[in-house]
């Protein structure tokens, strides 16, 4: 049998502790199973960590971060901490888990089940199949760019500056994972950025040209506004498959393009690092789309679905398990084939289930791929 895998599971704020702890149940499936094993580590990130210790994540979660083989994150923030200072925002210790862990590749899919279908604000006939790969550059940009900040002025007005920032590495590596990612899905490489207005566009323009032509020139490849991908994503969505794009349009793209699918409840994601050039190895967390949402928090609605398809990326991309990735992947499309929906992707004639209920429907339907 091979030797356990390390997982630190952060659950976080709001919604990310209920939807985090049908992940837990799965994990224990896996683990009575007996073919994978897991170690996991759990602790505080955000202002559930912030209530306890006073900051957004503590130095001892970093190390254990650093030195395991892969984190589930669930979400973290809410008004309860509006007027922390920004360095112990509960979003501060997400930003220092991904550029501390070099996260720079963030893999957004953005897939439309079938049974999901009417549950898109979107025309059935223009989100049907759907599926695309939103990949986001996440350890730099105008996220962590110097200098940021209030200045006063020598009138005494006051500026605030925030700074969008990219160095050739950078951009040259988030672009390779675009074209590696397309290779193995439709071969079509979109790169979004605003070369008409910014000097970070026309940087990002440069170099992903250069990049396609004399690594990739077998991968089909596309420059696009993003303001007109934004456009798009919604007029045509099946002429993407993978976009690559900086930090902040990365942001908003993947959630316009999760909503496409219905829900932002239902929309996993991967933060990767780069392999290890001598273990192979590599830094990996994997956090839902969504958000805290602290509105319905502790009421067991929230849907952990998008949750449970994070894990199975982890089992995926960390792992290698994709036969077992596979399987999470198939029982959640069962469980939507026979009708069960949580609250925000409920549609009439389904039945109504609670985050518990979901997850309890998705174990059973684990228990009936084993005989
Ligand atoms: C996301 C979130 C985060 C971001 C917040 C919580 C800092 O919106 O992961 O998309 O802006 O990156
Ligand atoms: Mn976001």
């Amino acid at each position: 049998m091979a030797a356990n895998r390390s997982v630190l599971v952060l659950p976080g704020d709001g919604i990310g502790p209920e939807v985090m702890e049908q992940v837990q149940r799965v994990i224990g499936w896996f683990d009575k199973k007996g073919s994978v094993r897991f170690d996991v580590k759990e602790d505080l990130a955000g202002g559930a960590c912030f209530d306890a210790h006073g900051v957004s994540i503590r130095d001892q979660t970093m190390e254990i971060a650093l030195s395991t083989d892969a984190v589930l994150f669930g979400a973290v923030g809410g008004p309860k901490w509006d007027d922390v200072p920004r360095e112990h925002r509960p979003e501060a210790g997400l930003l220092r888990l991904r550029k501390d862990l070099d996260l720079f590749a963030n893999l957004r899919p953005a897939i439309v089940l079938d049974a999901m279908i009417d549950a898109s604000t979107l025309k059935p006939e223009v989100v049907k199949g759907l599926d695309i790969m939103i990949l986001r550059e996440l350890t730099s940009g105008v996220y962590f760019g110097q200098p940021r900040g209030e200045q006063t002025l020598e009138d005494g007005s006051v500026r605030v500056v925030d700074t969008q920032a990219y160095n050739e590495e950078e951009v040259v590596r988030v672009i390779r994972v675009a074209f590696e990612l397309a290779r193995k899905r439709k071969n079509l490489v979109h790169c979004a950025e605003k070369s008409n207005v910014m000097e970070t566009g026309v940087f990002w323009r440069k170099i992903s040209a250069r990049v396609a032509k004399e690594e990739y020139p077998d991968v089909e490849f596309q420059h696009i506004l993003a303001d007109n991908c934004a456009m798009q994503l919604l007029r045509d969505p099946h002429q993407f498959d993978v976009i690559v794009t900086d930090n902040l349009f990365g942001d908003i793209l993947s959630d316009e393009a999760a909503m496409m699918t219905g829900s932002l409840g239902m929309l996993p994601s991967a933060s990767l690092g780069n392999p290890d050039p001598i273990t192979g190895k590599r830094h990996a967390m994997y956090e839902p789309v969504h958000g805290s949402a602290p509105d319905i928090a502790g009421e067991g609605k929230a849907n952990p679905l998008a949750m449970l398809l994070s894990f199975a990326m982890m089992l995926r991309y960390s792992f290698d398990l994709g036969d077992d990735a596979d399987r999470v992947e198939t029982v959640v499309q069962n469980v939507l084939n026979d009708g069960y929906r949580t609250g925000d992707i409920m549609q009439s004639g389904c039945h109504l289930v609670s985050t518990e209920e979901m997850g309890t429907k998705l174990l059973s339907e684990l228990d009936r791929t084993v005989d």
